[in-house]
């Protein structure tokens, strides 16, 4: 009774109150904000399930396509943790130095980006998760010999075209403690772009929608009682 967890709700997580099950938390690490806690769980859980697919391990050279946003930079430092020798993340030029803060070699995305990404990557690139749409993918599958390490989770219809395995939605609360874990490691650290009071969450949805930005948007949820 009464310890502090984190989780995730797949929908209806804007409220105070929410039932889930106990797949679905893990207990907060004390040195954990609640900020960062709300932030953790659903884009943490989501890039840690598509790693675990494309099977990113020790000596890999992995590419993450919008890597500064919320999941990118779950997916970031999850390939690092995993054991990645080199990931290589795509942002514009204003979130490079995020991007090596992290431990990932920036690249601006757009036209050229497969010639970019060959001349920093000579030996191949192993794996490639698109967070960024179409044109991401497409990339991500010219430049990754073997379809099965690539995944997205943006272009469901074109993944199928292209002969891309679908993400398996798996998550439990041993992927969550695994992440908590890393946090209190100082391992996985989590920008928060902003903090809102739930009553915004309009002027939190605009500003995702720009579809630029740095890390994570919370909404803040004030207790009543
Ligand atoms: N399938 C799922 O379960 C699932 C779960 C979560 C998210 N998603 C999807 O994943 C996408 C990203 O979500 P998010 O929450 O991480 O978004 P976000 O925090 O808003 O970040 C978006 C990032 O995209 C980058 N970006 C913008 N235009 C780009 C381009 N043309 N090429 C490459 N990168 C570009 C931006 O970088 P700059 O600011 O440097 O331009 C920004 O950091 C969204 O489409 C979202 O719907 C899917």
């Amino acid at each position: 009774m009464g310890d502090n967890v984190l989780g995730y709700c797949t929908l209806g997580a804007y409220a105070e109150y929410v039932v889930v099950s106990p797949e679905q938390v893990t207990a907060k690490p004390e040195s954990m904000p609640w900020d960062i806690a709300g932030g953790f769980s659903a884009n943490g859980v989501g890039a840690h399930m598509c790693l675990r697919e494309m099977k990113v391990g020790p000596g890999d050279t992995v590419l993450i396509h919008a890597a500064a946003g919320a999941l990118g930079t779950f997916a970031v430092q999850l390939a690092r943790a995993r054991g990645a020798s080199t990931v290589i993340g795509t942002a514009s030029e204003a979130n490079h130095a995020y991007l090596r803060s992290m431990g990932a070699i920036p690249v601006t995305y757009g036209d050229g980006l497969v010639k970019r990404v060959r001349a920093l990557a000579p030996d191949g690139v192993d794996a490639a998760l698109d967070i960024a749409g179409d044109h991401a993918l497409r990339a991500s599958v010219e430049l990754v010999k073997d379809k099965n390490r690539v995944r997205t989770m943006v272009s469901d219809e074109l993944a199928a075209e292209l002969g891309v395995p679908a993400v398996t939605p798996k998550r439990s609360n041993a992927q969550l403690a695994e992440l908590a874990g890393l946090h209190a490691q100082g391992k996985l650290k989590l920008h928060l772009r902003q903090a809102l009071p739930l009553a915004q969450a309009a002027a939190a949805h605009r500003s995702i929608e720009t579809g630029h930005g740095r890390g994570k948007i919370v909404l803040r949820v004030e207790s009543t009682s």
